[in-house]
């Protein structure tokens, strides 16, 4: 029986992990996989999340099942972060739960999305792979618009015509911040004009948001996603501790819903806690307790927050020296310092993708996806060099 499955392809993405590793040249150059790197090119476990970690051991005192929705108060304790101080809850509109990572929320809101009756997601192109990969496994038609023009702008003509066009029962996905793979996210004025579009359209709004505070910082990079819950009866949020608190393995993440009445919540969760159980059962409890311990004390806390300060200002300082090459062989690598986050893409064909590989032992995705956070000052410029080389 097993013998009728077809041969997958391994995800493009995770493979590079193994390529990268099995190439045996010293000063080969990791910018694949979205994790981030200090200077030294390594990534250490947060301070913050190392003291947390010694606080659990010594005072945990029980391994026993919490139930589908995990730790409540690390679910809670990171929603002022997210939501905003001033209303948290929306008045208890919001209600959320601890979920495997920002894929397990996903996975979660687009099967509870499909289960109240949307048949489409619209997402803008190119999106994380992940997200086209979950709608196909849950059977959900997926609607592409272009996110991004060749100049390294959004394409808001792109995206007024997708939500012109939008049905009933069509759900929107938007990357919070930080837009993956691109790095190019709406600025203010523009997430106005989107939550304006929506706000009209009832089609329900998914935000993925899976690097808060690596673009502009915490609070900077919830404006999108806190204008969009002021403004639509309903929403899902897709959150993930992965990069903020450095917790990749450990799988940190959490969905929020926003209902349109406070009393339609229970019912609304229950079908998300019987999808979690039917899934995974329970959300690992490790990582999520970490966080609620940092967030939990004020010391912990300010250490977090400058831990991810840092993160910030180095790869804002990696994209001002990669923007600072400008043009470069036939590409340029201008608009990459006005772009957030961990990713930026440069328009390299499947040969040069090829070339910095086995030429120059610079490894990153096919789509020409660079992890910033994979530049330091020891291989930036090497880095410049081999893009000049394979481009010329
Ligand atoms: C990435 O895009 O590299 C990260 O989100 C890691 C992943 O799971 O793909």
């Amino acid at each position: 029986m097993l013998n009728n499955l077809q041969q997958q392809p391994a995800d493009a993405l995770l493979a590079l992990i193994k390529l990268h590793n099995s190439d045996p040249r010293a000063d080969k150059i990791d910018l694949g996989v979205g994790v981030y790197r200090t200077g030294d090119g390594e990534t250490p476990v947060f301070g913050a999340i190392k003291a947390a970690e010694k606080k659990l051991v010594e005072t945990q005192d029980s391994k026993a099942y919490l139930g589908p929705e995990g730790d409540m108060g690390f679910v809670e304790a990171l929603m002022p972060y997210v939501f905003g101080k001033a209303n948290p809850t929306q008045d208890g509109r919001i209600e959320g739960m601890q979920t495997p990572g920002g894929t397990g929320s996903l996975r979660l809101a687009i099967a509870m999305a499909k289960r109240a009756g949307v048949t489409r997601l619209i997402v803008g192109k190119p999106s994380w792979p992940n997200h086209n990969q979950i709608c196909a496994d849950l059977d959900l038609e997926v609607f592409e618009f272009g996110h991004a023009n060749a100049d390294g702008k959004t394409d808001m003509d792109a995206v007024r015509g997708a939500i012109a066009q939008a049905q009933p029962g069509d759900a929107i996905l938007l990357h919070g911040c930080c837009h993956n793979p691109t790095g190019i996210d709406y600025s203010n004025a523009e997430w106005d004009e989107i939550v304006g579009l929506i706000a009209g359209k009832g089609i329900l709004p998914i935000i993925d948001l899976a690097y808060q505070g690596l673009g502009n910082g915490m609070e900077e990079d919830a404006y999108g996603l806190r204008r969009v819950i002021a403004s639509v009866p309903e929403a899902i949020v897709c959150y993930s501790c992965d990069k903020n608190f450095g917790l990749y393995r450990d799988r940190v993440g959490a969905l929020y819903v926003l209902a349109a009445e406070k009393d339609g919540l229970p019912k609304i969760m229950s079908n998300a806690h019987a999808l979690a159980r039917a899934n995974w059962s329970q959300p690992p409890d490790h990582g999520g307790a970490a966080v609620r311990l940092i967030l939990e004390d004020e010391a912990l806390t300010k250490q977090w927050l400058a831990e991810l300060d840092e993160m910030r200002d180095r790869m804002r300082l990696m994209r001002e020296k990669l923007a600072a090459a400008g043009k470069t062989g036939g590409v340029d690598l201008t608009p990459i310092g006005g772009q957030n986050g961990l990713f930026s893409i440069i328009p390299f064909t499947p040969e040069q993708v090829q070339a910095m590989r086995d030429k120059h032992g610079i490894y990153f995705a096919g789509s020409g996806r660079i992890n910033v956070a994979g530049l330091t000052q020891g291989n930036i410029d090497k880095f410049i060099a081999a893009v000049a080389d394979v481009t010329a």
